[in-house]
């Protein structure tokens, strides 16, 4: 059965764990949704591990809308969520309704998600006002990277803590129906789980929270640039990619592939 938004308000609401995993394209999502994730995020992570890029700015609407319409079309009952990416939502209330309409029409998504507390509130209640699912992000939100001087660990002090609680109402307030908490102190990302009706994905955020997300390359070790603390590896699909890769080498070099088997 196709998850939707209700989806995650029952889960809420029965105390189930969600699970979202990021996924860029249709074979992998096909896999994911076959494993039976609850929810593929098309992320503007791909920037890093598709596009090979430092840092997630340079990802554009074409970008998201390219992978978002191929993730959906292999994401049978999972719920797609495509992330809006940098400068598509935060220049104005217009460009924000305007950028998730294209991501819900092109990209086929089920729900958008954008990155911020307060400061975006204006944006997800429009968003939401014309019918279209958002996902709020707060905590280490990877756009404003400069901003934080660093990928580092937020809502560490009081003030940041209170911050972060005060923004996570704001987004519940202002229609998102679910949101992401990345690299926050677990016993805040708890608290603000327990405070909120709306279910919380954490991401290095600890066990507290409503469900889980990770970037697929990171838990399955196909990526290696860097790991973040909270990355588990749950496979080694890197180096099984490896060693086929050299078999493959080492048998076409030898002749012995393709063989009669494999030829017409
Ligand atoms: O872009 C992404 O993959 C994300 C996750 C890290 C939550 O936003």
């Amino acid at each position: 059965m196709k998850n939707t938004v209700s989806t995650f308000k029952k889960a809420k609401e029965n105390k189930q764990k969600l699970t979202m995993l990021t996924a860029y394209d249709y074979s992998t999502a096909k896999l994911f949704d076959d494993a039976g994730v609850d929810s593929i995020l098309v992320g503007d992570s791909l920037g890093n591990v598709i596009l090979g890029y430092e840092d997630t700015l340079s990802v554009t609407m074409e970008d998201m809308i390219h992978h978002g319409v191929a993730v959906s079309r292999g994401a049978k009952n999972a719920l797609v969520v495509v992330d809006m990416p940098f400068m598509s939502y935060q220049t104005s209330v217009y460009d924000a309704v305007y950028n998730a309409g294209r991501i819900m029409k092109e990209g086929r998504a089920g729900a958008v998600k954008l990155e911020g507390g307060a400061v975006v509130c204006p944006q997800i209640k429009a968003i939401t006002e014309c019918g279209i699912p958002v996902v709020g992000h707060l905590g280490l939100t990877p756009q404003s990277v400069n901003a934080f001087g660093g990928y580092k660990v937020q809502g560490r002090d009081d003030d940041a803590a209170e911050r972060l609680i005060d923004d996570a109402h704001k987004v519940e307030e202002a229609g998102a129906f679910a949101v992401v908490l990345e690299c926050v102190p677990a016993r805040l990302a708890e608290t603000i789980t327990n405070e909120l009706s709306i279910p919380t994905i954490g991401i290095g955020a600890g066990k507290g929270c409503d469900g889980q997300v990770l970037v697929y390359q990171d838990m399955l070790g196909m990526f290696s640039d860097y790991t973040p603390k909270f990355v588990k590896r749950f496979a080694n699909v890197g180096e099984t990619i490896k060693e086929a890769v050299r078999l493959y080498i080492k048998e076409v070099s030898d002749g012995l592939f393709p063989d009669d088997e494999h030829s017409y």
